[in-house]
């Protein structure tokens, strides 16, 4: 909360050490004279007044994110009426569709540049400008590492996409139109029309993928303003927070409220809860457990598998359900839903947030929304909706997203009488998406609806950066069929935006010697969800035998940063962190700073 000298006067500002040290006019010279050399006075810089940096995601190169260019003018006019002095620089450009060999690789990359910046330059507090899927976790695991006062502000989804009359979700729709293109239902040009309608405006994602998620999350980790991950990027509210945003910013410097005093356990805690009532993405987990632990907070996929699975999904928003962005904010976006779980305890309302005071003194005046969109804790849309966490002998964790299991999938895979929740299936193995696309239609393959797709190879280390493939889909005869999904695993992810109820996330993954590399096609594969065990009916000695021949496989690194990455990161069981950068808590605190 408010530091000791704080209570006890004014805070020296971190940024006087560079612009106000009279034990040293030389460096303190040199310090002004640049930053005055666009127009800054000295007495800006002087006169006590905190520097508020501004990291700036938007870019031509981020589209999802670009309207923060424009977003930051409002940041800096809420900056300056309540007394700070804005200093706006650009982060690493992440942009989940743009972004090869994967987006989740600059994940690192951004939160150590950011790091460096937060550390590095005269800044006693930050904005962090998140929307696309990595943008936000790479900027909270950033201000966690360095931990001065920070806050989230979102970019906001676009607008809903329609086509021919009917919603058409950003991501949710490149599934069905992948679909309808196989079956020969639709052409390249209704193909692309189709997925480009879903694209209207500025703004991220409108489906609950990724980027929503985890702007949500943010929001329930007590991040951001309350309300400020829904709003729809062009809306006048989205400006206005901004704005908002700024003003708080600079007090927050004042109060000394640090993401240490609101990136606590009990925070991550009830962002679990929530990520299961918001039906969030898949990739949620990985970044989650990485903020925590640069945080120094204790949190993994324990806690994922102790508090979501219970917890009902109330937003019916895709993929999960049928709606989109707009009608999540109209409907009250993630108050509404962190309202529904206080009342029934299911988050610990005492979590502080940037505001300065707590959830629930933050959800007091919260108003019921649209109940047809966020549903009442008692009526949702699926029971039981969280993550389950499997392991077994062939990984040690992978998650499963059980709100996307549909009655299709449950009728054929997993309804047999005699062994409920338990399919038994045999394996058809990809090693990577190049080898998927290109085999997948071979009838010499025998895919059946008895197969479990597997894929491989796809992991942080072995892609890199893990790529999100694995909600693979049968092969045209099979769809044409009715046979629309098949069990589907791999140690790779899947888009937020996917509806599919794959084993994701495998860890350790096959190329660093996990035991999905010694997978054989043809092997029986047991997937038992009341268990919660995924493993290959082979003996231990045999296991044994193609452990003795395994190879590992040559990683081919295109760039320094893939080859420095591989060599550090860490599994997505526990965040994919850059392990050694994880041994770096509070660090101006350890230089006396904070
Ligand atoms: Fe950027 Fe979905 S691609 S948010
Ligand atoms: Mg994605």
């Amino acid at each position: 909360m408010v530091s000791q000298d704080n209570e006890n006067g004014p805070k020296r500002l971190r940024s006087r050490r560079w612009f106000d040290n009279p034990h040293d006019p030389g460096m303190t010279a040199l310090y002004l004279e640049r930053y005055m050399n666009f127009g800054l006075t000295r007495a800006e810089l002087q006169s006590d007044k905190p520097i508020i940096g501004i990291a700036q995601t938007g870019s031509d190169l981020s589209p999802c994110n670009r309207h923060h260019l424009d977003l930051a003018h409002r940041v800096r006019d809420g900056i300056r009426e309540a007394g700070g002095v804005p200093l706006e620089f650009p982060c690493h450009p992440i942009q989940e569709t743009g972004k090869r060999p994967t987006a989740a690789l600059d994940r690192n990359l951004a939160y150590l540049s950011l790091v460096e910046v937060l550390h590095g330059y005269p800044l006693d507090g930050v904005v962090l400008t998140a929307g696309c899927d990595k943008t936000t976790p790479a900027l909270l695991m950033g201000a966690a590492t360095v931990n001065i006062p920070s806050i989230v502000l979102s970019g906001g989804p676009m607008l809903d996409g329609w086509f021919k009359g009917k919603l058409a979700g950003s991501g949710t729709v490149v599934w069905h139109a992948r679909k309808l293109y196989a079956e020969g239902e639709i052409g390249y040009e209704e193909y692309m029309e189709m997925v480009s309608a879903s694209a209207p405006s500025i703004g991220h994602c409108n489906t609950m993928g990724t980027a929503s998620s985890m702007n949500a999350l943010a929001e329930a980790l007590g991040m951001s303003l309350p309300g400020c991950a829904a709003i729809p990027a062009p809306y006048r509210e989205r400006g206005q927070i901004s704005y908002e945003t700024g003003r708080r910013i600079v007090q927050m410097v004042h109060e000394n409220l640090r993401p240490s005093d609101i990136m606590t356990k009990t925070a991550f805690d009830n962002a679990v809860v929530a990520a299961a009532a918001l039906g969030a993405s898949s990739n949620c987990p990985i970044s989650m457990i990485a903020i925590a632990r640069h945080m120094g907070v204790d949190h993994s996929l324990d806690d994922w598998q102790r508090l979501g699975p219970e917890i009902p999904l109330l937003v019916d928003m895709q993929p999960a359900g049928r709606f989109l962005g707009e009608s999540f904010h109209r409907a009250g976006g993630v108050p509404a839903v962190m309202k529904e779980l206080l009342a029934k305890g299911k988050i610990d309302g005492s979590a502080l947030t940037v505001t300065g005071k707590s959830i629930a003194e933050n959800l007091a005046a919260t108003e019921d929304g649209d109940r047809e969109v966020i549903r009442a804790y008692d009526a949702p849309l699926k029971e039981h909706a969280g993550y389950i966490v499997l392991s077994g002998n062939i990984f040690d964790t992978a998650v499963m997203k059980t709100s996307v299991i549909d009655a299709e999938f449950r009728e054929r895979f997993l309804s047999n009488p005699a062994h409920p929740n338990v399919f038994l299936g045999k394996a058809v193995i990809f090693e990577g998406p190049e080898d998927y696309h290109e085999r997948i239609e071979n009838p010499d393959l025998g895919v059946d609806e008895d197969s479990v797709l597997i894929i491989r190879n796809v992991g942080p280390v072995g892609y890199p950066g893990s790529a999100e493939v694995v909600n693979m889909q049968p092969p045209a005869v099979l769809l044409k069929r009715g046979v629309n999904a098949l069990p589907t695993m791999g140690d790779g992810r899947q888009s937020g935006t996917s509806g599919s109820p794959s084993i994701l996330n495998i860890s350790p993954e096959a190329a660093v010697g996990g035991n999905l590399a010694l997978l054989k096609n043809g092997d029986r594969i047991s997937i038992d969800l009341n268990a919660r065990r995924v493993d290959v009916l082979i003996s231990d000695e045999e296991l044994a035998t193609r452990r003795a021949a395994y190879k590992p496989p040559v990683l081919d690194n295109k760039t320094p940063w893939e080859e420095i990455y591989r060599s550090m990161v860490g599994q997505m069981g526990t965040g994919a962190c850059l392990e050694p950068a994880t041994q770096y808590i509070n660090v101006l605190e350890t230089r006396g700073e904070s």
